[in-house]
């Protein structure tokens, strides 16, 4: 019989990206994915940014135990930021965990899966940081399947910014730039097997070449290589730094028709006196004037930010900083979250921390202008001709023929019926924004003239 496993997964794209990768070596390797409780091999990949995902961990490791007790070959593979954060005492804690696999430890881990499985005694522990990139063996597609049309290419990893509040630092370690020709290898490998859109992923992907990689190509010049590969239809990246958003990268947007005109560009905070306690090294008006510049560079930009609510000493004109800005920019959506202590940051030792309820109430404040705000840049939206990527078959089945989904430029979902036989995963179609939902789009086709 194969080996089965299963993989669960918290956190950022990049864990995602790296429990894909994983997921695709085994896979080569003869395992078979299977429901929790069949599987021989439980991948769990972890986060630590806020305190929610942390606690999810533990609930995790209890419900898995409790889920594969019948199972006595099963064992759990910790892997990802919380993995990296306790090493080898977690073995203390959690019998099932025979695997840690820290930040840069992932690499090592089909060879390790396969030793464990063989040696039933063995517990093993990979959580030392490298000097370098390690480059993983190229998995682009298990058993030559076509490619999903939206891959996920990792250009770099950690970062030392050490933002007061955040705990990436210490989880991913220094920030190792790939090679530009690392990268677009991988790129060229996954257009090849069809891929059509690209994002670029790092902790800080516009650092990106500005620690020693041996190239001496920078963030704004990587676009540019990248764009220009044949079969490439969109580029997109996450995350920028607002502090490192050059006048070249900003020239790009102008520039290359490949990369989409949305930016997801993390504020946290529209105060100047929270961000410099953030230590985030810009300030309000730095933040505006970028957004000045990309929008000059490309009318048609949209973005989208990560903000923190209740940093330390926030009082309620700094909130109210927060919230105007906001409207400033017209996000058209954002990520939201009341600040967490974390071990070991900058943050954690400052005085004046605002209680859970207080944290809370801005959240909701926060969130409900934001509400306001996607809706009204979603209805904008209505009469847009657009492109979409058809990414898949839509949930909602219908009568008159095929439900689809597919993003927009703006990586917004939107549904489509499609003719029956007029739709092919990873086709260009081009449409015509007809109706707004909450979070999402629907749109009829403009003409039946499919692009592949
Ligand atoms: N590298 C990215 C994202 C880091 S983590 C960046 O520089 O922005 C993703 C988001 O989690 C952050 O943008 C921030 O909004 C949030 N976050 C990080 N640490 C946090 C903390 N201690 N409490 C609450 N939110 C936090
Ligand atoms: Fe954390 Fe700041 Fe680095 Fe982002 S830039 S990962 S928020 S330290
Ligand atoms: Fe979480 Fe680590 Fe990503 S803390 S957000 S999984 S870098």
């Amino acid at each position: 019989m194969r080996p089965t496993f299963h993989t669960m997964t918290f956190g950022c794209q990049m864990n995602v990206n790296d429990s894909d990768w994983l997921a695709r070596t085994l896979l080569q390797r003869g395992f078979v994915q299977s429901p929790l409780e069949e599987a021989e091999l439980v991948i769990l990949n972890t986060c630590s940014v806020r305190e929610k995902p942390e606690q999810k961990v533990y609930s995790s490791l209890g419900r898995i135990a409790q889920a594969t007790r019948h199972n006595t070959k099963s064992f759990v593979v910790l892997a990802g930021c919380v993995a990296q954060q306790f090493g080898e005492r977690i073995f203390d804690s959690f019998p099932q965990v025979r695997l840690v696999l820290g930040s840069d430890g992932l690499v090592f881990a089909p060879d390790a899966i396969e030793r464990l499985r063989a040696e039933p005694g063995l517990r093993l522990c990979f959580v030392d940081f490298s000097d370098s990139y390690i480059e993983r063996p190229l998995k682009i597609t298990p058993n030559n399947q076509p490619a999903t049309p939206v891959a996920f290419v990792n250009i770099m990893q950690g970062c030392d910014n050490f933002c007061s509040y955040c705990i990436v630092p210490s989880t991913r370690g220094k920030p190792k730039s790939r090679s530009a020709e690392a990268v677009l290898t991988e790129c060229r490998a996954w257009l090849e097997a069809g891929a059509k859109e690209i994002t670029l992923l790092g902790q800080n992907v516009n650092a990106f070449g500005l620690d020693v990689t041996g190239d001496d190509a920078g963030f704004a010049e990587l676009l540019r290589r990248v764009a220009a590969l044949p079969g490439l239809a969109r580029l997109r990246f996450v995350t920028p730094h607002p502090k490192d958003v050059s006048p070249q990268l900003v020239r790009a947007f102008g520039e290359l028709e490949q990369l989409c005109p949305r930016l997801h560009l993390p504020l946290q905070a529209g105060s100047d006196r929270v961000l410099e306690r953030m230590r985030r090294k810009y300030n309000r008006a730095h933040y505006l004037e970028l957004i000045r510049q990309l929008r000059a560079a490309r009318p048609d930009m949209a973005f989208s930010t990560d903000i923190i609510v209740g940093f330390p000493g926030e009082d309620e004109e700094d909130f109210q900083d927060t919230l105007n800005i906001m409207e400033e920019v017209r996000f058209m959506s954002s990520f939201s979250f009341c600040y967490s202590d974390r071990p070991g940051t900058a943050a954690e030792r400052l005085p004046d921390k605002l209680d859970a309820k207080l944290k809370l109430e801005r959240l909701a404040r926060l969130q409900a202008l934001q509400e306001r705000l996607s809706a009204v840049w979603l209805q904008k939206r209505i009469g847009d001709h657009s492109l979409l990527l058809l990414e898949g078959a839509s949930r909602k089945a219908s009568s008159s023929g095929e439900a689809w989904q597919g993003r927009d430029p703006y990586g917004v979902p939107v549904n489509i019926t499609l003719p029956a036989g007029n739709g092919k995963l990873g086709a260009l179609i081009p449409v015509c924004i007809t109706e707004a939902k909450k979070h999402s789009l629907l749109a009829g086709s403009a003409q039946w003239d499919i692009k592949h």
